[in-house]
């Protein structure tokens, strides 16, 4: 699937690694659409990509609000051929901390937006993929989500988040193995730790400790990597049903 010419719809697009790949996308002559709930950080993004881009509030765990970016996608770029999934958010906490018990609440919070969220985006998106016109390669569309390396080796007190990731890379090969009949690929990138709003919010000491872990580069990822692997599985068709570590050798110890 080449980028130019074609429409991405990217969850969590305002900010971090999702922002990293809208710039991406109309950097190389693509149109992004950006679906987020931060619509200040959206609306920015939008006037610095100009005309190739368009920001669209969404909200990834309901229907309708899903449905209005889609329609937005096909009103406005004629259609949809990828969609990257970047929408999340993270929390810290034991099972049993100091103030009792793991909330429910918390848990089923990251479950609804990491998890349940992405599995709402990509039902509703198949439709409109599946009705364009395959490439000369038979090829309709791509889905690119984005696990963790907390799915495999989840720290304490990252249960919730692991759970929700885990599913991601579990969806994987079963997407990608219904999805074929539509010349639809899935594929999962599972980053390390990446500079994004979400790792700013951490602890300097907790960000140099997890750095130092890092065999090579010793360091964070930047977006623009994780914006560089959304490009390469784009355009590369043999990436189906994987779940590709971006991580610089990073094994999480136990937190
Ligand atoms: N930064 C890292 O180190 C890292 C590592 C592994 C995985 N990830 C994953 O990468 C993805 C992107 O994270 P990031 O680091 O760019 O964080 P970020 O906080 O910069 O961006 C996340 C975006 O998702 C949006 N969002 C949250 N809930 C939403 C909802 N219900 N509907 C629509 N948008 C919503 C936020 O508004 C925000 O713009 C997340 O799924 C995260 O779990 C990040």
């Amino acid at each position: 699937m080449k980028i130019p010419l074609h429409t991405f719809l990217i969850t969590g697009g305002s900010s971090g690694l999702g922002a990293a790949t809208a710039r991406m996308v109309a950097q190389n002559g693509g149109n992004a659409l950006i679906a987020d709930l931060d619509a200040a950080s959206g609306a920015d993004l939008e006037n610095e990509l100009g005309p190739q881009a368009c920001f669209v509030p969404t909200d990834v765990t309901k229907e309708e609000s899903v449905l209005a970016a889609l329609r937005l996608a096909e009103e406005r770029f004629g259609g949809l051929h990828g969609v990257v999934n970047c929408a999340g958010i993270i929390i810290g906490k034991k099972v049993f901390g100091k103030r009792g018990p793991h909330s429910l609440e918390a848990f089923e919070k990251i479950i609804r937006v990491n998890l349940i969220g992405t599995f709402n985006v990509i039902r509703l998106s198949v439709p409109l993929m599946a009705r364009g016109e395959p490439n000369e390669g038979g090829e309709r569309g791509v889905i690119i989500n984005t696990s963790s390396i907390a799915a495999s080796d989840g720290q304490i007190g990252q249960a919730a988040y692991s759970a929700s990731k885990g599913g991601l890379a579990s969806m994987t090969l079963p997407l990608a193995r219904e999805l074929s009949q539509h010349g639809i690929r899935v594929a999962t990138i599972a980053p390390g730790i990446f500079r994004t709003a979400m790792t700013d919010n951490m602890p300097e000491a907790m960000r140099e400790t997890l750095a130092r872990q890092v065999p090579f580069p010793p360091r964070f990822g930047e977006p623009d990597e994780f914006a560089g692997l959304v490009r390469h599985i784009t355009e590369n068709a043999m990436i189906n049903g994987a779940i590709i570590r971006l991580d610089g050798g990073l094994r999480m110890d136990p937190g």
